[in-house]
């Protein structure tokens, strides 16, 4: 039993690409996240090889609109068969209480998690919105404002994480921005180690460019889940 669920991250421009990686891929990887990018490709169609072969799904899609219209999109996500599925805190609370009274009359409810604050936006561009909070108080006030509207949990940095799992101990907690110790950061750049989002609270996390370019993604996602349950 791994101590946190690994998701790969399946950013590939087309579901050939994506068949491709899918067929590379260790068998014994259960979840994958589908974002914004291939989703507007091609549509609920890109479910389908993942549903094939009875993996979870994370639709990455950060909802953000009125609530009608982010339930009427959590229901249609649901009956594709997502799993688990992303929208923005600052939606605000009607939204974020009509995601969850959606999911909750799915058949098949989808677990949401809200994102509190996007990894690219610095305290500068904080400023510019208004806000007037450091990123860390600014991630536990939007955890709050979700978890008490019904949502599931947070899409979250491992470095708050902690202070998330602190305030919210049934959370689930997302972690984005993995790579191990010695790793390729990329343009990550809060970056933690698999071993160090589990010590933080994490309960998925996250994973692209290090399995998904990984010369031998096997051996890249062995290495993931061993670093996880150490
Ligand atoms: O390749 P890498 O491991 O950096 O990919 C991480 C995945 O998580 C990408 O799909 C990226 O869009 C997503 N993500 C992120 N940071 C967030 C939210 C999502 O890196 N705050």
């Amino acid at each position: 039993m791994n101590k946190a669920d690994l998701i790969v991250a399946l950013d590939v421009p087309n579901v050939e690409a994506m068949e491709a990686k899918l067929q590379e891929l260790p068998d014994f990887i259960e979840w994958y996240k589908v974002g914004l990018e291939i989703f507007c490709a091609e549509g609920p169609a890109v479910l389908e090889p993942l549903k094939k072969r009875n993996k979870k799904i994370f639709l990455d899609l950060k909802l953000h609109d009125i609530p009608q219209t982010v339930a009427n999109a959590v229901k249609t996500a649901a009956s594709h068969g997502v799993n688990l599925m992303t929208v923005h805190a600052i939606g605000g609370r009607a939204m974020l209480e009509a995601a969850a009274a959606a999911a909750k009359e799915c058949a098949n409810p989808p677990k949401i998690v809200a994102v509190t604050t996007l990894t690219s936006l610095s305290e500068a561009d904080f400023k510019d919105l208004g806000i007037n909070r450091t990123v860390s108080e600014q991630a536990v006030a939007l955890g709050e404002l979700a978890i008490s509207s019904g949502i599931d949990g947070m899409v979250t940095s491992a470095h708050e994480a902690k202070a998330l799992r602190e305030a919210f101990p049934d959370a689930i907690l997302v972690t984005p921005g993995i790579r191990m110790p010695d790793g390729d950061v990329g343009d990550q750049k809060r970056v933690a180690s698999p071993s160090f989002a589990v010590e933080q609270g994490a309960t998925h996390l996250v994973i692209g460019r290090p399995i998904m370019h990984a010369e031998d993604p096997t051996a890249a996602a062995t290495a993931m889940l061993e670093d996880m349950n150490k």
